[in-house]
């Protein structure tokens, strides 16, 4: 069964359809979108052996002709020579206008492609077709698009909105536990900023959901979607509360940048790690009661997840040192940090007004704690 959740963004509304092999059928969804029955995909190469070939005769059945092109796997691909790459790989294969690129990847080809869809003629329309859970729930929608900068993450780009997402909750499980897990941290990012009663499901079903319950991921990823559509909608490029989204975030960007964006942490495990602090922060603000950062730690670890600095391998930088890598943040203004903090379980909210004493000490001891 497939579910439908539009992003009604007016000439730039789409929908995203979530259930099992809706690869097998993407020749159908994507055939009423083209002008012409010709398509450019962009995988990496492991998505690309696993799924390239399913994508091709799907499209294939709809008398849709495909090119393609696989990128290596991996963060490295996410810059300059491989973007520079695949927009003239499109220009060599004389894509127009009024064509459709398709993004079959995780969150590196989604960006990536979606960024080169973005410049390319001026712009041209894609598909996103995300593999990953992180992809499924988070950056295949809502048109965030871009590549890495040596200064930083993602620091290049344009909003560009897909023109439809096809999430196919069964591909799931061809991902490690590792990389499923990690997406987990997102989905569980969207409970903890609005929605109490999700979270509260979540505790229950996460296990069977990790565990390869197809029903219990279908809902997972449609509620994500929900989420995310609905905070897209009322803020497309990030005025406000668009903001929200980056729960956990402040935290995890510096970690990441810590521990060299490697597989030391991966970006949905940095996410986890940001949410227990957050709560934490939040807590010893007097935001919320102590109860909800121990109740946050409790379901990411009964789930596997990392929570604490000490489930981080190697060194860290000191506190200090933690802090100025936060100033990197995109959502630092007039260098004045900007958190995402909560009042509870499913209410979060932005401010500026955390004192940097009071993240100092709980990153201290954090660090303390990993001795
Ligand atoms: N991943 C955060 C956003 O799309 O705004």
């Amino acid at each position: 069964m497939t579910h439908t959740v539009h992003v009604p963004l007016g000439e730039r509304a789409y929908d995203i359809q979530i259930g099992e092999g809706v690869i097998a059928t993407a020749g159908a969804f994507i055939a009423p979108l083209l002008k012409r029955p010709r398509v450019a995909i962009v995988t990496d190469e492991t998505v690309g052996a696993l799924h390239l070939d399913t994508l091709t005769r799907a499209l294939a059945a709809e008398g849709i002709e495909s090119v393609s092109l696989a990128l290596p796997a991996g963060e490295a691909t996410k810059g300059w020579p491989q973007f520079t790459r695949t927009v003239e790989w499109l220009l060599e294969e004389k894509v127009e206008r009024r064509d459709i690129v398709i993004a079959l990847g995780g969150g590196v080809v989604g960006d990536l492609v979606g960024f080169a869809a973005a410049v390319l003629r001026r712009g041209v329309r894609f598909v996103q077709i995300p593999t990953s859970l992180l992809a499924q729930v988070d950056s295949s929608v809502g048109g965030k698009t871009g590549i890495n900068a040596p200064q930083g993450k993602n620091l290049i780009g344009a909003f560009h909105q897909p023109s439809m997402v096809l999430a196919d909750i069964g591909i799931l499980g061809t991902l490690t536990p590792r990389d499923f897990l990690a997406g987990y941290g997102e989905v569980v990012k969207y409970g903890l900023l609005g929605d109490a009663g999700f979270f509260e499901w979540l505790e229950v079903n996460g296990p069977a959901l990790a565990a390869g319950d197809v029903d219990a991921r279908a809902y997972a990823v449609r509620r994500s979607c929900e989420m995310k559509a609905e905070i897209v909608v009322r803020d497309e490029t990030e005025q406000g509360d668009r903001a929200l989204l980056n729960l956990g975030h402040t935290f995890c960007h510096a970690l990441e940048a810590a521990t060299g964006y490697s597989d030391r942490l991966l970006h949905g495990e940095g996410v986890s790690v940001g949410c227990a602090l957050a709560f934490e922060v939040s807590s010893r603000l007097g935001l919320c009661s102590q109860e909800e950062p121990s109740r946050v730690r409790a379901h990411l670890k009964a789930m596997g997840m990392k929570t604490d600095l000490s489930d981080i391998d190697g060194d860290l930088p000191d506190a200090n040192g933690l802090l100025d890598l936060m100033g990197q943040d995109k959502k630092v203004i007039d260098g004045q940090l900007r958190f995402i903090l909560a009042r509870g379980i499913g209410q979060a909210f932005v401010t500026s007004d955390v004192p940097r004493d009071v993240v100092h000490n709980l990153l201290d001891e954090a660090l303390a704690a990993r001795a």
